[in-house]
């Protein structure tokens, strides 16, 4: 007995010393292969480790570039954002789709050999900001890892398309939600969250690529310092917060990037916005550690290793999620093992990778949050009209809460030395909102609701300041090279490759081509729909093939609105087209654009009403259905629902919950019957505005 009890214990201990964790796949993709990705393959997010997305595959060139044509697409079952970059190994496409689904290709013939659906229960969409997007699988020994929406690190087979194991990976699932691409590092998944503008503590995990165990855990903010800290880091960080912030999570999620680093063995991170936006809200004062920052960890253990903020004091949902990329730069006439970044706050950085060194920060945008940044320190100046929240008054900043660039990934081309980053002109009115209670559903902002104005000039002049441009940036003479400018912001992700090209897709929804060196548009192709993912290249059999999955969506509805309006006709049609040279494939004729008129009842409700109702809609249903009521495309715009004309229709969706198996879910423990009632009267004042200007 006592025997056997030892024996327990010694398990226990075991266990609780933490388990050992499996050895790094020596079959199928290993991590020597993710490392020096062969010529013709895609293995990782970025392609391999250093996520420069560079193709070094050549047969397709600026020289016969106008030859490109369809091979095959395939029409996919959701209408919502596409963000996933496509994986291929062994003549096999692999690819991630809106509410986070899987499906393998046959990469030659498009035949689809599995698909799985982790079945996201759709009420999800209430927990995450822009959509239902996925960016994108990692495959790893013989399987496939797909981060759910809902939270959950799931395991599938290479082969088979089966389940191998799934696991709940976020500490709850309302807080928290996944749209990132899960990364490897020896025999590790690493995997973090989404939800800084819920109550988010950020983290990036590891979990062993066999088990689904948890390896190691760093947070990204501390926690209740009553609770104690995790790490001397923590305890660092505290230093630079006060008031309550943990029971607003504290934000600085890490939803994108992950970039593991072999010549280090460092994993370098971004981190999001502190929460709440406005700082007032949660007496928030100071730098708010680590929050829109870089930040690496030992991949062994999670240890803290090095971070460099970007954006301290953050109130201007400054995320630094932008993808990170690792090159070795000729600086200063030597070989320099770097990290470079272009995150929201419109600053290029490069930092040494082993030290986390600042060596230099440069706007590639306007910026009017920071005057200058020291170069020696790299610590930003900030503008004193910038902290909003201070002055009492409006800040029109730039970039706004859209960010300059966030995670739609830029490339590099070693050939040129240059960086393709798709930019965005898109200021935003900050102005701190005094009445603010952080409500039971919704976003933690304490702004403001300073949405595009009902007036038409007004209308117009705020539209006209969004833009959008895909830029060539020289990270060395750190200046712009060249740069093609576009209608509006949110446009695709680039892919360089070794055959002097850079393929973007546009919000208008034409996939491009230009020369990389110059910037010289040399083919495009009619896509049908927005295209924001980044492009992909692989060759099989000696040909090459360019594969990038098109479909609108991915936005903050407040903003894509504007946006949409911006870029045209940008509605949803989700597919994956794949090209090779001297294809001709034709797409399907895409259905007639609908021109809807708008209808609405006669204005009948109480001035007090309306403004009741435009509150709660600012707070409660823009960030969805669309600022000031003008949907972005994705979700139905309220000014053309047929519930305008019955409260209780209204009432029996937005309390009763009836279309929450869409994604629709109740407001109930946020909005009485009254309330409910005003929103459909400023809905209802909105749509009599759009109709006496002739909008639609
Ligand atoms: C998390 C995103 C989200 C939020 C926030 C949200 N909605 Fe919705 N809403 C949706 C989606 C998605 C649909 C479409 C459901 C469907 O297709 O059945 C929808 C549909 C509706 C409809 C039916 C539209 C029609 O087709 O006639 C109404 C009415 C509506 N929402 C009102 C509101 C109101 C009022 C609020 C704020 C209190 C709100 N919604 C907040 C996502 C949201």
């Amino acid at each position: 007995m006592r025997l056997k009890l030892l024996a327990a214990a010694a398990l226990l201990t075991l266990a609780a010393c933490g388990k050992s964790p499996s050895p790094p796949a020596t079959e199928g993709v290993t991590d020597a292969m993710i490392a020096a990705a062969p010529e013709g393959e895609w293995l990782s997010y970025g392609r391999d480790y250093a996520e420069q997305r560079f193709s070094p595959l050549t047969q397709i060139s600026d020289q016969n570039v106008g030859q490109l044509g369809l091979a095959w697409s395939a029409d996919l079952d959701t209408a919502r954002g596409q963000e996933a970059t496509p994986l291929m190994h062994d003549g096999v496409l692999y690819i991630t789709t809106a509410w986070s689904m899987v499906k393998a290709y046959d990469a030659r013939t498009g035949a689809l050999k599995w698909s799985y659906d982790p079945k996201v229960p759709r009420e999800t969409l209430v927990r995450v900001c822009c959509d239902a997007v996925n960016r994108g699988a990692a495959i790893y020994g013989d399987k496939v890892y797909v981060a759910a929406l809902d939270g959950r690190l799931i395991a599938i087979d290479q082969k088979s398309g089966k389940e191998v194991w799934s696991k709940v990976v976020v500490p709850n699932q309302v807080d928290y939600a996944i749209t990132g691409a899960p990364r490897i590092a020896k025999g590790k998944v690493l995997i973090g969250s989404a939800g800084s503008e819920y109550r988010a503590r950020g983290y990036l995990a590891a979990f062993d690529a066999q088990t689904g165990d948890e390896l190691w855990r760093f947070q990204t903010v501390p926690g209740n310092p009553a609770d104690g800290f995790e790490n001397e880091a923590m305890e660092k960080a505290a230093k630079t917060w006060t008031g309550k912030w943990w029971e607003f999570g504290g934000g600085g999620t890490v939803w994108d990037s992950i970039t593991y680093d072999p010549k280090t063995n460092l994993v370098y991170f971004g981190t999001g916005n502190a929460e709440p936006w406005n700082p007032k809200t949660a007496d928030r004062a100071g730098d708010s550690l680590y929050t829109s920052s870089i930040v690496a960890v030992n991949a062994d253990n999670g240890e803290y290793a090095w971070h460099y903020q970007e954006t301290p004091e953050d109130r201007w949902d400054y995320d630094s999620n932008a993808q990170i990329m690792v090159a070795d730069l000729m600086l200063d006439g030597k070989s320099t093992h770097v990290v470079m970044h272009a995150p929201k706050n419109g600053v290029f950085y490069v930092l040494d990778a082993k030290t986390g060194k600042f060596l230099t920060g440069t706007p590639f945008t306007k910026i009017t949050w920071a005057s200058s940044i020291d170069p020696v320190t790299g610590r930003p100046n900030i503008n004193p009209e910038a902290r909003y929240e201070q002055t009492g008054k409006m800040y029109l900043g730039s970039p706004g809460i859209y960010g300059a660039h966030t995670w739609h990934p830029m490339s590099f081309s070693p050939k040129t030395g240059l960086v393709y980053i798709p930019t965005n002109e898109a200021p935003f009115a900050y102005l701190a909102d005094n009445a603010f209670e952080p409500g039971s559903i919704g976003m933690q902002l304490g702004l403001a609701p300073v949405l595009t104005p009902a007036d038409k000039a007004a209308r117009g002049a705020v539209r006209a300041m969004l833009s959008g441009a895909l830029i060539a940036w020289d990270p060395v003479a750190r200046k712009e090279v060249w740069r093609v400018p576009f209608e509006g912001p949110s446009n695709g992700g680039t892919l360089a490759t070794a055959g002097n090209l850079v393929f973007q897709g546009t919000a208008r929804g034409e996939f491009v081509a230009y020369s990389a060196d110059k910037g010289a548009k040399l083919w495009s192709f009619p896509a049908q729909t927005g295209i924001i993912a980044a492009p992909m290249s692989y060759s099989l059999d000696g040909e090459q093939y360019v594969a990038i999955l098109v479909g609108w969506g991915g936005l903050w509805d407040l903003f894509g609105s504007v946006a949409a309006d911006k870029s045209g006709p940008t509605r949803n049609i989700s597919r994956l087209l794949v090209f090779k040279l001297g294809a001709v494939g034709k797409l399907p004729v895409a259905p007639p654009m609908a021109d809807r008129v708008l209808d609405p009842p006669p204005l009948t409700g109480k001035p007090n009403q309306v403004v009741r109702g435009e509150a709660l809609y600012a707070r409660y249903c823009g960030v969805c259905h669309g600022g000031e009521a003008i949907s972005g495309g994705m979700v139905p715009d309220l000014r053309h629902s047929p519930t305008l004309n019955s409260g209780d229709a209204i009432k029996s969706i937005v309390i009763g919950g009836a279309l929450k198996h869409n994604g629709m879910v109740s407001f109930k423990e946020a909005i009485s019957g009254d309330d409910a009632e005003a929103v459909r009267h400023y809905l209802i004042k909105r749509a009599n505005e759009d109709k006496a200007l002739g909008e639609h």
